[in-house]
């Protein structure tokens, strides 16, 4: 089945024409910031591009996101507001923002466009079929949403694992077109699970090994190498007979991580030493332990310097790197060097290395390390670990219709 892209519609004009276009917008704000500071723009600089092509081209152009996972009512927490300000600020011109998703302020912002104008709709969770199971739910929700275009642009990579009104159901009522950033996402990850170069060496991070235990069965037949760290190492060093302390632990899943670690053939590298802490705070005191000798009532909240050492070992002669989830709590100063050691390691790679994700991808912005140094850096964190799994993705689905 072939998509259409965004260069199709603007072949076929937009001049006056309304555009819906699916972003996910879905950025992190500096914790406790009030008003609230947006911590990493990446996600809104990405869907710029076709934000801009379609503007240019004349088209009144309709933005569209969701924004954390408000309880389908509006909820000030969850407000599209400053994101609204800060496109504007990219564009280089004000945009306006509706208040509402398909209420009264949206229906006049919609109306109100000039060709080469832009609005932002209102946190579409803010509305319950978004999100809900029910198709006729949703579809009610869609046909409204629907009604403010003539054409629909997904260019949201980061929520298309998600069977959304916006998502899923809008495409099915209008033509509809994948932005570059889809476009591009895809194609990268195609390359990932069709024939990558080898030695193939995946880097897996994050808290739960619950989030990752799909794609790591599915990984596991393809990579030649699996590192494993950040919160999720734990649960393996304790499946390998260790105590953990009082690091983060899922006990639900130790026998799991044994049946992978006996079916991984040596793959799968563990980190050797991790650093260490009395409490998770920036002022904890810390210590670098043996991974299999982690003192009672020590958390762990880091990879150490050895283990940052073999990672980048095993890294060195890659062809090939999918990295998702951070090291350690690089949020804290004291838990940061792992997450940057091995991000490091990554951009020395000869090769295609993918950065995975929201968190990761943010990780590397927030740690200050050269995007370039990087060949991709996906803006979406479980749709393309859905992609790897080999599930199907209902916005790629819905496209291909
Ligand atoms: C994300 O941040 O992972 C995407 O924006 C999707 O958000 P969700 O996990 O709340 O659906
Ligand atoms: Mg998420």
């Amino acid at each position: 089945m072939t998509i259409k892209s965004l260069d199709t519609l603007l072949d076929e004009g937009v001049s006056g024409r309304r555009v819906l276009v699916r972003a996910d917008l879905n950025v992190p704000f500096v914790k406790g910031s009030d008003p609230a500071e947006i911590a990493d723009d990446g996600r809104i600089r990405a869907v710029l591009p076709t934000i801009v092509a379609l503007r240019d081209a004349g088209a009144k152009v309709v933005v569209m996101s969701h924004l954390g996972r408000p309880k389908g009512a509006p909820d000030p927490a969850y407000t599209l507001k400053p994101v609204a300000e800060r496109l504007g600020e990219l564009l280089g011109s004000p945009i306006s923002f509706a208040t509402d998703t398909v209420g009264e302020s949206a229906q006049a912002a919609v109306a109100g466009l000039a060709d080469g104008q832009v609005a932002l709709l209102e946190n579409l969770r803010f509305n319950a079929g978004e999100t809900s199971k029910d198709a006729g739910e949703r579809g009610a929700f869609a046909d409204q949403l629907a009604a403010f275009g003539d054409a629909y642009v997904d260019d949201a990579f980061g929520a298309v694992h998600r069977k959304h009104a916006s998502v899923y159901d809008v495409p099915a009522r209008l033509p509809h077109y994948a932005g570059g950033l889809v476009l591009r996402e895809v194609e990268v990850l195609r390359t990932l699970t069709g024939d990558p170069a080898r030695p193939y060496v995946v880097v897996l991070g994050g808290s739960k090994v619950s989030d990752k235990l799909a794609v790591i069965e599915a990984l596991l037949p393809k990579v030649d190498r699996l590192l494993i760290g950040g919160g999720m190492c734990f649960t393996f060093l304790k499946a390998q007979g260790h105590e953990v302390g009082a690091s983060l632990l899922q006990d639900e899943m130790v026998d799991t991580c044994r049946g992978l670690l006996e079916r991984a053939d040596g793959k799968i590298l563990l980190p050797s030493d991790v650093v260490v802490a009395d409490k998770f705070a920036a002022d904890a005191a810390t210590q670098t332990v043996s991974a299999t000798e982690i003192p009672a009532g020590r958390l762990g909240l880091d990879i150490g310097p050895a283990s940052v050492a073999e990672f980048a070992d095993a890294l060195s002669g890659a062809k090939t790197v999918f990295w998702n989830g951070p090291m350690g709590v690089f949020e804290l100063a004291p838990f940061a060097a792992g997450t940057r050691g091995v991000a490091e390691a990554i951009t020395k790679v000869d090769g295609l290395t993918v950065v995975g994700g929201g968190d990761s991808a943010a990780a590397v912005r927030a740690l200050g390390i050269d995007e370039s140094g990087f060949g991709h850096i996906s803006t979406g964190g479980g749709a393309s670990l859905e992609f790897l799994e080999g599930k199907d993705l209902p916005g790629i689905e819905a496209l291909e219709q």
